[in-house]
């Protein structure tokens, strides 16, 4: 299968996180570019961002919506739709799958599934952690209150070592604040 029928998929099962996975590539692809990653980079970054959350077509929307708290278990379910997206795709797509692996860890450890710190984190992975977040933030997901643009990148900022929780890469979520403050 490749991107535009898994693309296609995503949108079939739910339009939410169609547009999600749309917006997160936009901007993933504006840090990108303020970064100069390579031609090579931008293209995995671009990939790698539509597919991050296909792990979620294993997961009943009832579930991903659910207004309620979540119990323990499924929200244990609803982070498993990383690893769930790992064994959707074909190995073809090892790297791809390698970015999307990491896209919920932290620098400081307290990401999923495998609790990795800093250095051990893609950048891309990185890039799409601050994208995917402001996104969550910014956008209606039901279940959270809606930020406006400067409550989510003051709440990402918030998070990096600047402010002594190392979250986010600071020098990322500086780079993002310049391409949307235009
Ligand atoms: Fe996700």
């Amino acid at each position: 299968m490749n991107l535009k029928q898994l693309l296609f998929f995503i949108s079939l099962y739910d339009k939410n996180t169609y547009a999600h996975v749309c917006r997160v590539a936009y901007y993933s692809n504006l840090i990108g570019k303020k970064l100069l990653l390579t031609t090579y980079e931008m293209n995995l970054l671009l990939y790698s961002s539509l597919l991050h959350d296909i792990g979620k077509i294993l997961i009943p929307t009832s579930l991903l919506y659910k207004k309620e708290k979540l119990t323990k278990s499924e929200f244990q379910f609803i982070k498993s739709h990383v690893n769930l997206g790992i064994s959707i795709l074909p190995d073809t797509m090892a790297e791809i799958k390698n970015i999307i692996a990491y896209h919920h860890e932290r620098l400081d450890g307290t990401g999923y599934p495998y609790h990795l710190e800093k250095e051990q984190i893609p950048k891309l992975s990185k890039i799409i952690a601050i994208a995917d977040s402001y996104d969550a933030m910014t956008s209606n997901r039901f279940y959270n209150d809606i930020k406006t643009k400067d409550e989510a990148i003051q709440e990402l900022l918030s998070n990096t070592s600047y402010y002594g929780k190392n979250k986010y890469c600071y020098a990322y979520v500086k780079t993002f604040c310049k391409c949307i403050k235009k």
